[in-house]
């Protein structure tokens, strides 16, 4: 994968840079940053500390950092949203910012919600307007064009909120329709939404551009399309539009409508953002977590992202004015199922909630220090006066936000670690390659683990390749099952307890799938919904296996 989509080539597209070359590259360019304050011998020192951790595999930075630091394009970010106005020439002019940013390999969200609805009037014209869902086929196949240079497919977050009147089309069209095949798709969802769920009252469907009620319906018939096309095919997930704000470090710059792709960072329109993420398992010594080195990696890498906010060669204009005035960063982990299981913890338990609030708590407190630190010496971010922080009785802060969870698909594989908060797929299985290659993966802490038991016979490590599930090993004892336990075996509490453990500690959002086993009834995907909102998640995604045709991770016997 570094290879095919990391590495640098030459003009003729062979590969003329080395791993370690990448890692220095992108050590460098973030430490040029130092220069402006410390001169190139503190730079010097700096590139040092960041090499010397991304070698250490302690870290990593979001993938257009590794693909473009040091080089021309210079584009360092992941996430970005950008605004939709209710003009043809606004839809259109954003539709170029998008192919700009997709461009540099970063990802982008949209709320399509000031999109005045199908049918209704074109003053200019006299004509009808052909409503968000149509307009997102644009994007959706612009997207599609682009392909981030042939080494990243260009991802897309729409969001549509759930006052809006084509909010029953736009739930359809992935899943019926077949449309969007570059989108992630969620509905805005609000707490007086979930109220009138819940009291089972009318919802009304107001137009956006005059303000007007088009309808009123049902609200759990509203609630029920959601659930229904989620329980089909996983799309839409749910953003909690009041659960977002309240997150919100500057309500005075505006509020949150949207987030990235992956749904992990919202932001306001231009803002991008930055992330990277700590291997956990690395930070394991003996049985313990090594707490003092986590903390310390953090610091260093908000010091690394800090840095990037000031050598990144930013898309758009727009883009720079809105990212400096609030500098954003998000610091996340990657591997937190292999931590469980190094420390023997079954990811469904109080003790993984527990470790989960730990950690993300040391790693939030760390950060913040950096980020005071970092302001102490080069100042606190713009909007800081304006921001919710002097009220918090902070004097100084160089980041409105340090801490995101990503989903860090390709990174946890370069890292070969499990992805982002995830439990583990399965323990073994099939994945899909870039060039539609299906690679047989065992867990190497499973495999390591049956060795020691005396286990790894070749009847096991055939019903391991049937099933992908400890419990098909005879004899394994009980404890290993429970933490050996993969996606489609824990319950759908399990992995919210996981997601709200993070989330407590995580200034922006946390990137989870809830897993849900083929025969999962439409009736638990509504109440994992209820329960996300009233747990406090910023958003829900769900995903029952099977319910997609294709997908990146296959079983070899559905669950
Ligand atoms: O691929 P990698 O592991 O670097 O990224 P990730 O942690 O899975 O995704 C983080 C963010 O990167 C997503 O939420 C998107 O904003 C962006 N992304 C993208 O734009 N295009 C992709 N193909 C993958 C991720």
């Amino acid at each position: 994968m570094l290879r095919r989509r990391y590495l640098i080539r030459d003009e003729k597209g062979r590969v003329v840079e080395t791993p370690e070359r990448m890692l220095q590259r992108v050590a460098r360019a973030m430490a040029g940053a130092e220069e402006i304050s410390g001169g190139s011998a503190e730079a010097r020192i700096w590139e040092k500390r960041f090499l010397s951790a991304l070698s250490q595999g302690l870290f990593l930075p979001n993938s257009p950092t590794l693909m473009n630091a040091g080089r021309p394009l210079g584009q360092l970010s992941a996430c970005f949203v950008l605004p939709v106005e209710d003009s043809l020439e606004g839809i259109f002019e954003t539709v170029k910012q998008a192919a700009i940013i997709h461009k540099t390999g970063g990802g982008t969200g949209f709320d399509f919600s000031g999109l005045r609805p199908a049918g209704d009037q074109v003053a200019s014209t006299g004509g009808i307007s052909s409503g968000p869902v149509s307009f997102m086929q644009v994007f959706d196949t612009a997207t599609e064009a682009i392909k981030q240079g042939g080494v990243r497919r260009g991802a897309n977050m729409g969001i549509l909120h759930v006052s809006h009147p084509d909010i029953e089309l736009f739930i359809r069209a992935k899943t019926e329709l077949d449309l969007f095949s570059n989108f992630n798709l969620s509905v805005m969802v609000t707490d007086e939404f979930m109220q009138k769920v819940r009291a089972d009252r009318d919802w009304d469907l107001i137009n956006p551009r005059n303000g007007s009620r088009v309808r009123k319906l049902k609200a759990r018939g509203l609630f029920e399309l959601m659930v229904e096309s989620a329980h089909g095919a996983g799309e839409p997930g749910l953003v909690f539009f009041d659960a977002l704000n309240r997150g919100n470090p500057t309500p005075a710059l505006g509020r949150f409508n949207a987030t990235n792709p992956c749904g992990e960072q919202p932001l306001l329109p231009y803002e991008s953002c930055n992330l990277a993420s700590l291997v956990l398992p690395r930070f394991v010594k003996g049985k313990q977590i090594n707490y003092p080195a986590l903390e310390e990696a953090a610091g260093l890498v908000v010091r690394f992202l800090d840095n990037a906010l000031e050598v990144n060669r930013f898309p758009l204009p727009q883009v720079k004015k809105a990212t400096r005035l609030t500098r954003k960063v998000g610091l996340g982990v990657m591997g937190f199922a292999d931590l469980l299981i190094a420390l023997n913890i079954p990811y469904e338990s109080s003790r993984a909630a527990q470790v989960a609030q730990k950690v993300m708590k040391a790693i939030n407190s760390a950060a913040r220090e950096m980020s005071r630190d970092l302001a102490r010496q080069r100042g606190s971010f713009p909007a800081f006066a304006k921001s919710v922080f002097p009220a918090q009785g902070e004097t100084r802060m160089r980041n409105a936000t340090v801490t995101t969870l990503a989903p860090t698909g390709a990174l946890s594989l370069l890292m070969g670690c499990s992805a982002g908060i995830e439990p583990l797929f399965a323990l073994s299985h099939k994945r899909r390659m870039l060039d539609d290659q299906l690679v047989n993966e065992v867990n190497p802490a499973f495999k390591a683990r049956l060795a020691e038991l005396g286990l790894d016979t070749l009847q096991n490590q055939k019903a391991l390749a049937q099933s992908g599930l400890a419990a098909s090993i005879a004899g394994l004892p009980f404890k290993d099952r429970e933490v050996f336990k993969s996606a489609h075996e824990i319950t759908a509490q399990g992995h919210m307890a996981i997601q709200r453990a993070f989330q407590l500690y995580t200034d922006n959002a946390v990137s989870k799938t809830v897993n849900l086993p083929a025969r999962a009834p439409v009736k638990e995907v509504w109440q994992v919904f209820e329960q996300a909102h009233a747990m406090g998640l910023k958003g829900i995604t769900v995903f029952r296996h099977g319910s997609r045709g294709r997908q990146v991770l296959e079983l070899a016997s559905l669950p």
